[in-house]
């Protein structure tokens, strides 16, 4: 079985994600989205609500679990699930500078692989940063989340608090 994780805070999860994701299960037998927690971090959404958000958009997908990734480090976590590699979308170059020492010490580390897919032309420009900023001012996210992500940013769900 060639398993993989696609890591992240997924705050919420947005349609480029989604896309990368998708792409990943069909690289692999079964593909793990882990929801990571960071106490250095503040996020929008609760861990309960990201891992939820994360189920509800991928239900449809075979072959997907979601789960937490809790607060360790990723090749550890990869070691003790039998994961072989670790999926990342890039959109640019400097997500690629940003994730190259990280793919080249998670190997050192445990052995496990990074897989990058380059980001489909459409999602070049989306991250949760901006996709939360934009919602906190007002703007219209509709295009970049799917429905269920949508529905509880206008319900305003605010899980661990602080919006960033
Ligand atoms: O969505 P994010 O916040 O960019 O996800 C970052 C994540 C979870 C992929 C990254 O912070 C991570 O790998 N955390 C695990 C801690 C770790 O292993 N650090 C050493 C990296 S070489």
């Amino acid at each position: 079985m060639r398993r993989a994780v696609c890591p992240g805070s997924f705050d919420p999860i947005h349609n480029g994600h989604l896309e990368v994701i998708a792409r990943a299960a069909g690289l692999f037998d079964e593909v793990v989205v882990a929801v990571s927690t960071n106490y250095a971090k503040k996020y929008r959404f609760s861990l309960e609500e990201r891992m939820d958000m994360a189920r509800e958009t991928l239900a449809s997908l075979q072959g997907i679990i979601v789960e937490p990734m809790g607060d360790g480090l990723l090749a550890e976590y990869c070691r003790h699930r039998g994961i072989s590699a670790i999926v990342k979308g890039l959109r640019s170059s400097s997500d690629f500078d940003y994730e190259l020492p990280m793919a080249t010490m998670n190997r050192q580390l445990s052995g496990v692989e990074t897989v990058f897919l380059p980001a489909e032309a459409h999602y070049l420009h989306l991250s949760s940063t901006l996709i939360k900023e934009i919602s906190v001012l007002g703007g219209d996210v509709s295009d970049f989340v799917p429905r269920s992500v949508l529905r509880r940013i206008l319900a305003g769900e605010s899980g661990s608090g602080a919006a960033t």
